[in-house]
Protein backbone atom coordinates (compact mmCIF):
# COMPACT_ATOMS: atom_id res chain seq x y z
CA UNK A 1 0.00 0.00 0.00
CA UNK A 2 0.93 3.79 -0.72
CA UNK A 3 3.09 5.05 2.89
CA UNK A 4 0.64 8.27 2.66
CA UNK A 5 -2.28 6.92 1.64
CA UNK A 6 -4.75 6.98 4.34
CA UNK A 7 -6.18 3.66 6.30
CA UNK A 8 -8.88 6.30 8.25
CA UNK A 9 -10.71 9.56 6.74
CA UNK A 10 -13.20 11.17 9.19
CA UNK A 11 -14.87 14.41 8.22
CA UNK A 12 -17.81 16.77 9.93
CA UNK A 13 -18.68 13.77 12.21
CA UNK A 14 -21.26 14.49 14.64
CA UNK A 15 -23.16 12.17 17.26
CA UNK A 16 -25.58 12.73 19.88
CA UNK A 17 -27.04 10.40 22.30
CA UNK A 18 -30.84 10.54 23.73
CA UNK A 19 -32.95 13.84 22.93
CA UNK A 20 -34.24 16.89 24.52
CA UNK A 21 -33.20 17.79 27.98
CA UNK A 22 -30.86 14.57 28.54
CA UNK A 23 -29.49 15.07 24.55
CA UNK A 24 -25.49 14.38 25.19
CA UNK A 25 -23.40 15.60 22.12
CA UNK A 26 -20.94 13.17 22.19
CA UNK A 27 -18.49 13.71 18.91
CA UNK A 28 -18.46 17.47 17.73
CA UNK A 29 -17.87 18.51 14.11
CA UNK A 30 -14.47 15.93 14.47
CA UNK A 31 -11.96 15.82 11.73
CA UNK A 32 -9.43 13.15 11.84
CA UNK A 33 -6.67 11.34 9.30
CA UNK A 34 -4.89 8.19 10.12
CA UNK A 35 -2.01 7.76 7.59
CA UNK A 36 -1.93 3.32 6.47
CA UNK A 37 0.64 2.13 8.65
CA UNK A 38 0.93 4.60 11.73
CA UNK A 39 0.51 3.80 15.06
CA UNK A 40 -1.64 6.05 17.14
CA UNK A 41 -3.11 6.88 20.12
CA UNK A 42 -5.78 8.80 21.78
CA UNK A 43 -6.20 9.72 25.36
CA UNK A 44 -8.94 11.99 27.41
CA UNK A 45 -11.34 12.04 30.43
CA UNK A 46 -13.41 9.31 30.80
CA UNK A 47 -16.52 9.93 28.94
CA UNK A 48 -14.63 12.91 26.00
CA UNK A 49 -16.26 10.08 23.52
CA UNK A 50 -13.05 7.88 22.88
CA UNK A 51 -14.83 4.65 22.58
CA UNK A 52 -17.67 6.34 20.39
CA UNK A 53 -15.72 7.41 18.38
CA UNK A 54 -14.00 3.63 17.75
CA UNK A 55 -17.17 1.96 17.79
CA UNK A 56 -18.13 4.26 14.74
CA UNK A 57 -14.79 4.02 13.13
CA UNK A 58 -15.54 0.13 13.36
CA UNK A 59 -18.92 0.63 11.57
CA UNK A 60 -21.14 -0.65 15.09
CA UNK A 61 -23.02 2.40 15.63
CA UNK A 62 -24.10 5.19 13.02
CA UNK A 63 -23.19 8.73 12.94
CA UNK A 64 -25.93 11.01 12.75
CA UNK A 65 -23.85 13.47 10.22
CA UNK A 66 -19.89 13.07 8.66
CA UNK A 67 -18.48 10.78 6.36
CA UNK A 68 -16.17 7.95 7.79
CA UNK A 69 -14.14 5.99 4.91
CA UNK A 70 -11.75 3.46 5.87
CA UNK A 71 -9.51 2.48 3.31
CA UNK A 72 -11.06 4.12 0.59
CA UNK A 73 -14.67 2.90 1.39
CA UNK A 74 -17.50 5.02 2.88
CA UNK A 75 -18.74 2.64 6.04
CA UNK A 76 -21.45 5.05 6.86
CA UNK A 77 -24.02 4.31 3.81
CA UNK A 78 -23.33 0.43 4.30
CA UNK A 79 -26.28 -1.98 4.60
CA UNK A 80 -25.63 -3.92 8.00
CA UNK A 81 -24.58 -7.01 6.13
CA UNK A 82 -22.05 -5.31 3.72
CA UNK A 83 -20.45 -3.69 7.33
CA UNK A 84 -20.06 -6.75 9.11
CA UNK A 85 -18.64 -8.17 6.22
CA UNK A 86 -16.18 -4.87 5.66
CA UNK A 87 -15.49 -5.18 9.11
CA UNK A 88 -14.17 -8.81 9.08
CA UNK A 89 -12.10 -8.24 6.59
CA UNK A 90 -10.83 -4.74 7.22
CA UNK A 91 -11.17 -3.99 10.70
CA UNK A 92 -9.26 -5.72 13.42
CA UNK A 93 -11.00 -5.06 17.00
CA UNK A 94 -9.67 -5.33 20.22
CA UNK A 95 -11.74 -4.48 23.15
CA UNK A 96 -11.14 -5.02 26.87
CA UNK A 97 -13.36 -7.76 27.13
CA UNK A 98 -11.64 -9.53 24.35
CA UNK A 99 -14.91 -11.29 22.94
CA UNK A 100 -13.70 -14.63 22.63
CA UNK A 101 -15.72 -17.49 21.84
CA UNK A 102 -15.49 -19.54 25.25
CA UNK A 103 -16.46 -22.75 23.36
CA UNK A 104 -13.43 -22.69 21.07
CA UNK A 105 -9.78 -23.05 21.70
CA UNK A 106 -7.29 -20.31 20.59
CA UNK A 107 -6.54 -21.54 17.47
CA UNK A 108 -10.05 -21.23 16.75
CA UNK A 109 -11.01 -18.13 18.08
CA UNK A 110 -7.98 -16.74 15.60
CA UNK A 111 -8.95 -18.66 12.56
CA UNK A 112 -13.01 -17.59 13.33
CA UNK A 113 -12.52 -14.08 11.05
CA UNK A 114 -11.08 -16.49 8.05
CA UNK A 115 -13.92 -19.87 8.24
CA UNK A 116 -16.49 -17.07 8.55
CA UNK A 117 -14.97 -15.48 5.33
CA UNK A 118 -14.46 -18.93 4.08
CA UNK A 119 -10.91 -18.06 3.40
CA UNK A 120 -7.79 -19.57 3.23
CA UNK A 121 -5.05 -19.90 6.49
CA UNK A 122 -2.10 -20.48 4.29
CA UNK A 123 -0.25 -20.68 7.67
CA UNK A 124 -1.65 -17.50 9.02
CA UNK A 125 -3.05 -18.58 12.45
CA UNK A 126 -0.27 -20.27 13.18
CA UNK A 127 2.54 -17.43 12.14
CA UNK A 128 0.67 -14.97 14.37
CA UNK A 129 0.56 -17.59 17.29
CA UNK A 130 4.55 -17.95 16.97
CA UNK A 131 4.84 -14.48 16.73
CA UNK A 132 2.86 -13.56 19.63
CA UNK A 133 3.82 -16.66 21.60
CA UNK A 134 0.81 -18.17 22.07
CA UNK A 135 1.22 -21.14 20.09
CA UNK A 136 1.85 -23.83 23.14
CA UNK A 137 -1.67 -22.45 23.91
CA UNK A 138 -3.45 -23.05 20.86
CA UNK A 139 -5.41 -25.87 21.75
CA UNK A 140 -6.75 -24.15 25.05
CA UNK A 141 -9.78 -22.69 25.60
CA UNK A 142 -9.98 -19.38 26.62
CA UNK A 143 -11.04 -19.59 30.40
CA UNK A 144 -7.94 -22.01 30.38
CA UNK A 145 -5.53 -18.82 29.38
CA UNK A 146 -4.04 -16.30 31.34
CA UNK A 147 -5.52 -12.40 30.91
CA UNK A 148 -2.33 -11.40 28.93
CA UNK A 149 -2.52 -14.99 26.86
CA UNK A 150 -6.00 -13.96 26.14
CA UNK A 151 -5.31 -10.57 25.54
CA UNK A 152 -2.66 -11.93 23.07
CA UNK A 153 -5.27 -14.22 21.38
CA UNK A 154 -7.44 -11.61 20.80
CA UNK A 155 -4.48 -9.28 18.68
CA UNK A 156 -4.17 -12.69 16.84
CA UNK A 157 -7.78 -12.56 15.39
CA UNK A 158 -7.79 -8.93 14.89
CA UNK A 159 -5.07 -9.70 12.65
CA UNK A 160 -6.20 -13.03 11.10
CA UNK A 161 -7.86 -11.09 7.99
CA UNK A 162 -4.71 -8.60 7.48
CA UNK A 163 -6.64 -5.69 8.09
CA UNK A 164 -6.06 -2.20 7.09
CA UNK A 165 -6.73 -0.52 10.76
CA UNK A 166 -6.81 -2.54 14.09
CA UNK A 167 -8.81 -0.41 16.39
CA UNK A 168 -7.96 -1.18 20.14
CA UNK A 169 -9.92 0.06 22.96
CA UNK A 170 -8.36 0.29 26.53
CA UNK A 171 -6.67 -3.04 25.33
CA UNK A 172 -4.02 -2.99 28.72
CA UNK A 173 -6.80 -1.86 31.35
CA UNK A 174 -7.43 -5.48 32.10
CA UNK A 175 -3.35 -6.48 32.47
CA UNK A 176 -0.44 -5.57 35.00
CA UNK A 177 2.80 -3.36 34.24
CA UNK A 178 4.54 -5.56 32.58
CA UNK A 179 1.92 -7.44 30.49
CA UNK A 180 0.89 -4.18 29.51
CA UNK A 181 4.24 -3.24 27.90
CA UNK A 182 5.17 -6.59 26.60
CA UNK A 183 1.72 -6.40 25.17
CA UNK A 184 2.25 -2.90 23.42
CA UNK A 185 5.90 -3.85 21.90
CA UNK A 186 3.95 -6.78 20.47
CA UNK A 187 1.58 -4.17 18.66
CA UNK A 188 4.82 -2.22 17.60
CA UNK A 189 6.40 -5.03 16.35
CA UNK A 190 3.24 -6.35 14.17
CA UNK A 191 2.46 -2.59 13.18
CA UNK A 192 6.42 -2.74 12.13
CA UNK A 193 5.77 -6.22 10.34
CA UNK A 194 2.54 -6.07 8.85
CA UNK A 195 1.74 -2.36 7.96
CA UNK A 196 -1.51 -2.41 9.91
CA UNK A 197 -2.30 0.56 11.15
CA UNK A 198 -3.07 1.18 14.50
CA UNK A 199 -5.29 3.25 16.82
CA UNK A 200 -5.37 3.09 20.42
CA UNK A 201 -7.16 4.25 23.23
CA UNK A 202 -5.60 4.94 26.51
CA UNK A 203 -5.51 6.36 29.61
CA UNK A 204 -1.84 5.63 30.25
CA UNK A 205 0.67 8.11 29.24
CA UNK A 206 3.42 5.11 29.06
CA UNK A 207 1.09 2.79 27.13
CA UNK A 208 0.00 5.94 24.90
CA UNK A 209 4.42 6.95 24.99
CA UNK A 210 4.44 3.28 22.37
CA UNK A 211 2.61 5.38 19.64
CA UNK A 212 3.94 7.75 17.21
CA UNK A 213 1.75 10.22 17.71
CA UNK A 214 -1.27 11.21 20.39
CA UNK A 215 -4.34 12.69 20.01
CA UNK A 216 -6.30 14.50 22.99
CA UNK A 217 -10.41 14.14 22.64
CA UNK A 218 -12.16 16.19 25.21
CA UNK A 219 -15.55 16.63 24.63
CA UNK A 220 -15.69 15.11 21.58
CA UNK A 221 -13.20 17.42 19.80
CA UNK A 222 -9.95 17.03 19.10
CA UNK A 223 -8.06 19.85 21.33
CA UNK A 224 -4.18 18.44 21.23
CA UNK A 225 -2.20 16.31 18.51
CA UNK A 226 1.40 15.93 19.04
CA UNK A 227 4.51 13.19 18.09
CA UNK A 228 5.36 11.30 21.23
CA UNK A 229 8.93 10.70 20.97
CA UNK A 230 8.49 7.71 23.22
CA UNK A 231 8.37 9.78 25.78
CA UNK A 232 6.01 9.25 28.27
CA UNK A 233 6.79 12.23 30.19
CA UNK A 234 6.57 14.18 27.38
CA UNK A 235 3.47 12.58 26.93
CA UNK A 236 1.89 12.92 30.79
CA UNK A 237 3.02 16.90 30.83
CA UNK A 238 1.31 17.84 27.44
CA UNK A 239 -1.95 15.97 28.51
CA UNK A 240 -2.07 17.36 31.66
CA UNK A 241 -1.36 20.83 30.04
CA UNK A 242 -4.30 19.96 27.27
CA UNK A 243 -6.40 19.26 30.39
CA UNK A 244 -5.56 22.53 32.22
CA UNK A 245 -6.11 24.91 29.30
CA UNK A 246 -8.96 23.50 29.13
CA UNK A 247 -10.66 24.06 32.47
CA UNK A 248 -8.61 27.64 31.88
CA UNK A 249 -11.39 28.19 28.89
CA UNK A 250 -14.46 27.00 30.39
CA UNK A 251 -14.43 29.06 33.52
CA UNK A 252 -12.82 32.68 31.32
CA UNK A 253 -16.61 31.47 29.63
CA UNK A 254 -18.40 30.89 32.78
CA UNK A 255 -17.38 34.37 33.83
N1 LIG B 1 -25.54 4.15 24.02
C1 LIG B 1 -25.46 5.30 24.69
N2 LIG B 1 -26.58 5.98 25.04
C2 LIG B 1 -26.51 7.15 25.69
N3 LIG B 1 -25.36 7.75 26.05
C3 LIG B 1 -24.22 7.14 25.73
C4 LIG B 1 -24.20 5.87 25.04
N4 LIG B 1 -22.91 5.52 24.86
C5 LIG B 1 -22.17 6.50 25.41
N5 LIG B 1 -22.95 7.46 25.94
C6 LIG B 1 -22.46 8.69 26.60
O1 LIG B 1 -21.55 9.31 25.72
C7 LIG B 1 -20.47 9.88 26.43
C8 LIG B 1 -19.16 9.34 25.87
O2 LIG B 1 -19.06 7.96 26.14
P1 LIG B 1 -17.80 7.09 25.72
O3 LIG B 1 -18.07 5.70 26.14
O4 LIG B 1 -17.52 7.33 24.27
O5 LIG B 1 -16.66 7.78 26.59
P2 LIG B 1 -15.14 7.36 26.79
O6 LIG B 1 -14.32 8.55 26.41
O7 LIG B 1 -14.86 6.08 26.09
O8 LIG B 1 -15.04 7.18 28.37
P3 LIG B 1 -14.22 6.10 29.26
O9 LIG B 1 -12.82 6.64 29.33
O10 LIG B 1 -14.90 6.18 30.59
O11 LIG B 1 -14.32 4.76 28.62
C9 LIG B 1 -20.70 9.53 27.90
O12 LIG B 1 -21.24 10.66 28.52
C10 LIG B 1 -21.69 8.41 27.87
O13 LIG B 1 -22.51 8.40 28.97
MG1 LIG C 1 -14.40 4.13 26.75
Amino acid sequence: MNEKANAIIIQNLRKTFGGGDTAVQVIQDLDFNLQAGRFEAIMGPSGSGKSTLLHIIAGLIPPDEGSVKVGDREITNMSDREIAVFRRRNIGLIFQDHNLVPTLTAKENIGLPLMLDHAKDDGRVESLMESLGIAARRNHLPAKLSGGERQRVAVARALAGNPTVMLADEPTGNLDSPAAHEFCAILKKLNQETGCAILIVTHDPVIAAYAGNIHILRDGRFMDSFATNGDSALVSSRYLAAMKADQTENSRGAV
